[in-house]
């Protein structure tokens, strides 16, 4: 059965998209599967931002298609793995856990990179297109690592 992980953010439109998008280019898609979702309802349904659309286009990935959806309990259930972009993210996701299983699912993405420093990917909805540019090179990394783990510890 393939791996799940699944990434969230606040409105699911701008780095849980990118992320979900970074994360699969760089897995193999018969061992794993990735998803992305938001804590927020504000934009169930909704393509993603079109500077993340961008940006992952400048990059060669297409994530055009994905639709916004929110987290929800029963995705402790069905991931094996989640990512939390922000501390915030943490806390609400936190908030639905059933038992210290769940808890011990949900990892801050940065932490990948600079371990144990609860590092936040900065929202980048209300700032300019660089923030984009950021949040992709940070997104960007840390997948390598989660990449690089998971295939060592899977495959
Ligand atoms: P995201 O950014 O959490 O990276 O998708 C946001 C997008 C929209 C909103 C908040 C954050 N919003 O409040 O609508």
């Amino acid at each position: 059965m393939a791996v799940k992980i699944l990434m969230v953010c606040l409105g699911n439109i701008c780095r849980s998209p990118l992320a979900e998008g970074i994360l699969a280019s760089k897995l193999p898609k018969n061992k794993f599967t990735v998803d992305s979702a938001g804590t927020g309802s504000w934009h169930i349904g909704h393509s993603p931002d079109k500077r993340s659309i961008a940006i992952a286009k400048k990059n060669n990935l297409d994530i055009s298609q994905q639709k916004g959806r929110q987290f929800k309990t029963t995705d402790f259930d069905t991931f094996d793995y989640i990512y939390v972009m922000d501390s915030s993210n943490y806390n609400d996701v936190i908030k639905l856990a059933k038992n210290p299983e769940d808890i011990a699912k949900v990892k801050m993405i940065l932490n990948e990179l600079f371990p144990n420093e609860n590092v936040d990917v900065p929202d980048p909805y209300y700032g300019t297109t660089n923030g984009f540019d950021l949040v992709y090179k940070m997104l960007d990394e840390a997948c390598n690592n989660i990449a690089q783990k998971l295939t060592t510890k899977h495959i």
